[in-house]
């Protein structure tokens, strides 16, 4: 299994474009999904928001985590959702979002046209920053598309770096995710995600990673059920600008 290689830039969004129409099943079927989305947007404290503030969503998908932006609160605000795969927004496309959320192609190391809808005061980033070739890169480019003192969480498959979790990563891939990947078409996607999160920072090494690139107040929280010590929210703030020097 270690010689399974994880994909990248075009080859990755190739693989999403075939796997769009199967996702929402595969992660319905996922216990705790979408309960876990919430929580991590909870924790960007959406809530607290002023009506009319902006939001990034990076790496949206077909919009599970837009979604869970919303049911935490973010029904005032601007949400910008960014994806790399055609197919993955052509699938948010065919659900109904309210008139606050629109959604973009872009890389995230690249925003392009996303950024001049920022500067963001909210970025939230679910599964996405395994994927991204350029990791430091990608942090630079949102780093630089928020506002001072905007908020970042980042929900990932990071492991704790204790041994027990990344046999439990690797036994729920083996027995359930790489199977349901082969059946709906999706081998080699499936495949990378099992690669990508043992290859991927652990997550004091994200939360490190995080804190060089300039971002401040970083926090890995843990989340519940079988994704403890599998999955974290990485939550922390762009920095304030520093006043004039009187
Ligand atoms: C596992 S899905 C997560 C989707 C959604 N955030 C969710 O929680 O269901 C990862 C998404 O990140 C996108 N992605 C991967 N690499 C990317 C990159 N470099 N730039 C922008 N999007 C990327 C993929 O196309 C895919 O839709």
């Amino acid at each position: 299994m270690h010689t399974l290689p994880v994909l990248r830039d075009d080859d990755l969004s190739a693989a999403f474009d075939h796997a769009a129409s199967t996702y929402d099943l595969l992660v319905g079927a996922h216990p705790g999904y979408h309960s876990q989305l919430r929580r991590s947007a909870r924790r960007l404290g959406v809530r607290s928001l002023p009506p009319g503030s902006r939001l990034l969503d990076l790496g949206c998908g077909t919009g599970a985590s837009t979604a869970a932006l919303l049911a935490a609160g973010a029904r005032r605000c601007g949400i910008t959702a960014v994806d790399a795969s055609a197919g993955m927004l052509e699938r948010a496309a065919t659900k109904r979002w309210p008139a606050n959320v629109s959604f973009i192609q872009a890389p995230a190391d690249r925003l392009g046209d996303a950024a001049a809808d920022g500067p963001f005061d909210a970025v939230f980033a679910a599964y996405l920053f395994r994927n991204v070739t350029d990791t430091d890169g990608a942090l630079a480019e949102v780093l630089a598309a928020m506002a001072p003192g905007g908020r970042i969480a980042v929900h990932e498959y990071a492991l704790s770096g204790r041994a027990v979790h990344r046999a439990v990563w690797s036994a729920v891939c083996r027995g359930v995710v790489m199977p349901l990947g082969r059946a709906t078409g999706n081998a080699a996607l499936y495949a990378h995600l099992w690669r990508s999160v043992i290859d991927f920072d652990t997550a004091p090494r994200f939360a490190d990673r995080m804190r060089r690139a300039g971002f401040v107040d970083v926090r890995a929280l843990p989340l519940a059920g079988w994704q403890a010590g599998i999955t974290h929210t990485f939550v922390a703030r762009a920095p304030r600008r520093e006043g004039p020097v009187a």
